[in-house]
């Protein structure tokens, strides 16, 4: 394992020990609204402090990018930087629904390097680095062998951030259900994006992610040998927020069914 992947994975356990912890006390948790449908408890702070501190003491150097602490001052000058969802899901996690996950990605230059998704209620532990394939719990992962998008279980977010989406949001939804296997709606993009790496969904798509939700799962899914992109199936995904992933068949007639609700607001 690259020495950076084993310092990332090591932050993303000690994350983990900490939500663990605090999941058994739920009912003590203080929990504040940062928007409408966005919340954040003192679970999330003491899960990316753990992280940061790890990562800081490694590579004091490197820049960081995460989602409740904002970017670091180094970011401006390193060709390195992390970034970290120390908590994805907090919504499920306030609730007791055991479905979120720490994500930890390093870009260099801009490019995704190394890629962390920790599910600490299942000890899944998903990891990829550029060009040396996809892991979960050290067993190589691809994506599934489907081809046919009416076969397809697809999992998706509602775009509750950015409202404006929402009716061509639903248009897709709409549509969709009628052309796939299914659809789920989990709660946690950054486990979204690593089960379609390890072949439980066929594919994924969502409107208005931070860069924070997808960077792991991202490199997950194209280092199991899925396909990602925008909704123009172009490669701004981080810039934009918006995002389609699957296998490399289902990938392209997801697109196909989604592209025609773009509008103006969701053009990207
Ligand atoms: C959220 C989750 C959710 C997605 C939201 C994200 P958070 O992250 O990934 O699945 O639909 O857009 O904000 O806020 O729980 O880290
Ligand atoms: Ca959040
Ligand atoms: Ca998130
Ligand atoms: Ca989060």
């Amino acid at each position: 394992m690259h020495p950076t992947l084993t310092i990332a994975v090591k932050a993303a356990r000690r994350a983990g020990t900490v939500i663990n912890r605090a999941s058994m006390q739920l009912d003590i948790l203080t929990v504040q609204t940062k928007s409408p449908n966005d919340f954040v408890t003192e679970v999330d702070q003491a899960a990316e402090a753990a992280i940061i501190e790890v990562l800081r003491d490694a590579y004091p150097e490197h820049g960081i990018l995460a989602e409740e602490s904002g970017e670091s001052a180094e970011s401006a000058n390193s060709e390195y930087q992390w970034i970290i969802d120390p908590l994805d899901g907090t919504t499920n996690f306030i609730h007791g629904f055991p479905q979120y996950a720490i994500s930890i990605a390093l870009a260099k230059n801009g490019v995704l390097e190394q890629a962390v998704v920790y599910d600490p209620t299942r000890n899944e532990l998903f990891t990829a680095t550029k060009g040396r394939g996809a892991f979960l719990n050290d067993r190589r992962i691809r994506v599934s062998k489907r081809t046919r998008l009416n076969d397809a279980l697809i999992g998706t977010g509602f775009p509750y951030r950015e409202f404006d989406n929402i009716d061509a949001y639903l248009g897709m939804f709409k549509d969709l259900t009628q052309k796939t296997a299914g659809i789920r709606r989990p709660g946690a993009a950054a486990l979204d994006l690593s089960y379609v790496a390890c072949g439980r969904l066929d594919g994924f798509w969502e409107m208005g992610l931070q860069p924070w939700d997808m960077a792991a799962g991202v490199l997950m899914i194209q280092e199991a040998g899925g396909l990602v992109s925008d909704l123009a199936g172009e490669a701004a995904y981080m810039e934009t927020g918006n995002v389609v992933a699957g296998t490399p068949k289902v990938f392209g007639q997801l697109l196909q069914v989604i592209q025609p609700h773009r509008t103006a607001s969701t053009r990207a």
